[in-house]
């Protein structure tokens, strides 16, 4: 879909869409519009339920005294609580709204509203971010053309003052999209198309934006002594990687000697459980496994695409976790490369144990301000936050604050649970330095995070178990159901919010 900025003026053709607040109170553009169709916005309303609540449309088919389509009339809830995020959705419901209802075009009318400080220029942006957002398919596997929900809509226009200003902030806005959609195609790929080898080729297909790739196989992790994220692969006829992405986006003379920002990414791009196999319902599901390296991956690619004044790592850790005559048991023993041994005593434990190694790879070679991890690490954190929240742990209070803050700014909530002594030592082994699970029932989640901590040392450090976001099994307003890429916006917001140069 094509997405267009005007000013305000004349009349559209195809599908229009204005706001209206809350108890139905016009905007001006609903205002206008209202009069020039002698009152039947107002009719409309008195015969529906319509009340301009957040989340509630209306639509009106071929207006009488126009050459519309048909009139979208969207709900905008009370003014005070018309905030960027809010305006997001919003594109995102009215692209839902229109995307296959016959019209090809569709013009949106974006005005000031009293009592807020939100420029329309910015209003705008928001609302083609989240369009564009919504817009998200993966057909590439539909060879045949019988799809209902294929879209009819091709450009989108937006109309407001000061559309030129809209027009450059949708530019940057879009790049990031482009990451989340990366993201999203990553996530979505089957197995047997994305493996450890294919995925580490679709990384270094950013270079072509500047970022520096680096692609280790299994002899060189085998130099470096990771032993725990090479158990991991070992049942896999497919040879594990890990990609290092670097993007240098700061200038000046000091610029090489800043300490980067890092971001490391689970990439299992299929998790049986190995020998400690899972059940075969919902199995399927296990193709999602690598969505914390996607993040990563779409991350990079947002980041170099606005040409962010940052300079980032992103970090890979790619496997594949399968059962056979080579895979890894349970009660065997590695070595990672920090030094510390684990029993595994559970071979579907498998995230903790590539991140081991990614996470002390990362921290030694770039001594980063920070390193953010992001994994579908446990069925646990599922039970305790469901697909509303993410969890973060940390060791630092001031990121965790930061990173909380970006959710909220970009609609990807997290929730902090806690780490501390008391859950490290449940991970104590008889024959090794730390067991891979805990020995109780309780706690999964804070026991997976407080065994990744043992491989970050002083650096601050947040853990985002993003199992429960990953993939929505429903339709949310800035993304069809399916692959979320919930992580890329956030982390992209941090950075522009803390971390990069004006
Ligand atoms: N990849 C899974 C976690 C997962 C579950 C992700 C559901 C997405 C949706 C992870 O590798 C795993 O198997 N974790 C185990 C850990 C247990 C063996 C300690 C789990 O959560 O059951
Ligand atoms: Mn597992
Ligand atoms: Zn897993």
């Amino acid at each position: 879909m094509k997405i267009v900025f005007s000013g305000p003026g004349s009349a559209a053709t195809g599908a229009l869409v204005v706001g209206v607040l809350e108890d139905n109170t016009l905007t001006l553009s609903a205002k206008a519009l209202d009069k020039k169709i002698n009152g039947g916005l107002r009719r409309a309303f008195k015969t529906s339920r319509f009340k301009g609540k957040v989340g509630q449309s209306l639509t009106v088919v071929t207006p009488a005294g126009t050459r519309l389509d048909r009139l979208l009339i969207v709900g905008l809830g009370k003014a005070k609580d018309v905030d960027e995020q809010a305006l997001c959705k919003l594109g995102g419901r009215i692209y839902a709204g229109l995307a296959a209802s016959g019209s090809k075009t569709a013009t949106i009318l974006v005005d000031s509203l009293d009592g807020l400080t939100l420029k329309p220029d910015h209003m705008a942006a928001a609302i083609a971010e989240g369009a564009l957002l919504r817009s998200y398919r993966f057909t590439k596997y539909q060879t045949k053309n019988e799809d209902d929900a294929k879209p009819t809509l091709t450009t989108m226009t937006i109309r407001c003052r000061g559309s030129a200003k809209a027009q450059a902030e949708f530019r940057a806005r879009d790049k990031v999209v482009q990451g989340v959609f990366m993201t999203r195609d990553l996530v979505t790929e089957p197995p047997n198309v994305i493996y450890p080898d294919s995925l580490a080729k679709r990384c270094k297909a950013l270079t072509k934006l500047g970022v520096k790739v680096e692609i280790l196989g299994e002899a060189q992790m085998k130099r470096l002594g990771m032993g725990a994220l090479l158990g991991v692969g070992q049942g896999s006829v497919r040879e594990s990687k890990l990609v290092v992405m670097r993007w240098d986006g700061k200038r000046g003379a000091k610029a090489k000697a800043d300490k980067p920002v890092c971001f490391v990414g689970k990439g299992i791009t299929f998790d049986t459980g190995g020998i400690s196999l899972k059940p075969s319902a919902g199995m399927e599901d296990m193709k999602y496994d690598m969505g914390g390296s996607a993040v990563v991956i779409g991350l990079m690619k947002a980041l170099a695409g606005r040409k962010a004044k940052v300079n980032a790592v992103g970090v890979v850790a790619l496997a594949e976790n399968m059962p056979g005559p080579n895979a890894q048991r349970p009660s065997d023993v590695v070595t990672s490369m920090s030094g510390q041994t684990i029993e595994v005593l559970n071979t579907d434990a498998e995230g903790r144990l590539v991140l081991a190694d990614a996470l002390h790879y990362a921290n030694t070679r770039f001594k980063p301000q920070f390193i953010v991890d992001l994994a579908t690490l446990t069925g646990a954190i599922v039970v305790a936050l469901g697909s509303e929240y993410a969890g973060l742990f940390s060791n630092n209070d001031k990121l965790s604050e930061r990173l909380t803050d970006a959710g909220e700014e970009v609609g990807e909530l997290l929730w902090r649970l806690p780490q501390g002594e008391v859950y490290d030592k449940m991970l104590k082994s008889d024959i090794a330095d730390m067991k891979n699970i805990s020995g109780g029932r309780g706690a999964g989640s804070i026991t997976a995070a407080q065994f990744l901590g043992r491989f970050i040392g002083k650096t601050p450090w947040a853990h985002l178990d993003i199992a429960g976001v990953t993939w929505d099994k429903a339709d949310t307003p800035l993304s069809p159901k399916g692959a979320t890429a919930f992580g890329v916006r956030l982390l992209n917001r941090l950075v522009a919010d803390h971390y990069e140069a004006k």
